[in-house]
């Protein structure tokens, strides 16, 4: 199995790049925020507890997507592997997502961290509330999702720094030129 974090700050381009890794390398994509909107938007328990942090730009709490995570990974243990996205997003959420991994023989092979000015993501995230209808894309709750990302999930950094997978990458410039930036680094992996 090849296992991908995607990682970076709301805006970053992470889902943008997923797609593509999707395409070329064919893993199975889990974003944990796509899951939790779905839920929103059918009304479970879960989308309307999850509702009441993400409309605030604060993380659902770890319990549940860590049990969210385990039952995915459970259901697809036979792919060719998985690219994460928006997962983990703490340090207690990175020791599960090791644990759940490794009930399967594996661990996660690759951190791509897209490295974007604050200025850039609060731009991109703007434009996209305009057309997006997300409930966390205005300025108020994109400065508080940024807070909430150096204050929790940028710790996750070093935890992957110390464990040897940590890639950052330039996340300003085409879609296209990251792409490549990121392949160059599965490639270097996997040939
Ligand atoms: P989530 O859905 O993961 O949102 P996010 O991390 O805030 O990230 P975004 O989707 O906003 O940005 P992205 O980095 O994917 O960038 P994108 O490619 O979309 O999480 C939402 C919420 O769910 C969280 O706040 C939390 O409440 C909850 N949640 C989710 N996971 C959780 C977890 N594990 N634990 C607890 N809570 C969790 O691009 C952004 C925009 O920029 C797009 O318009 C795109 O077209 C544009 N763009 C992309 N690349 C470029 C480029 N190179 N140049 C110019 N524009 C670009």
């Amino acid at each position: 199995m090849l296992n991908i974090v995607i990682f970076g700050a709301p805006g970053s381009g992470k889902g943008t790049q997923s797609e593509k890794l999707v395409q070329r390398y064919g893993l199975h994509h889990v974003s944990t925020g796509e899951i939790l909107r779905e839920e929103i938007a059918s009304g479970t328990d879960l989308g309307n507890l999850a509702d009441a942090y993400m409309s605030k730009g604060e993380l659902v709490p770890d319990c549940i997507v860590i049990e969210m995570l385990d039952g995915l990974i459970r259901k697809n243990s036979h792919v060719k592997g998985f690219i994460f996205d928006g997962f983990p997003r703490t340090v207690p959420q990175g020791e599960a997502l090791s644990r759940m991994l490794s009930k399967h023989g594996e661990d996660v092979n690759l951190v791509i961290s897209l490295e974007v000015a604050d200025e850039e993501l609060i731009d991109r995230l703007l434009k996209r509330g305009q057309i997006s209808g997300r409930s966390d894309d205005n300025r108020e709750t994109i400065e508080a999702r940024l807070q909430v990302y150096y204050r929790q999930t940028s710790p996750l950094k070093d935890f992957y720094r110390e464990r040897g997978v940590l890639r950052e990458i330039m996340g300003v410039g085409t879609i296209d030129e990251i792409f490549i930036a990121i392949e160059k680094e599965i490639d270097r992996l996997i040939t």
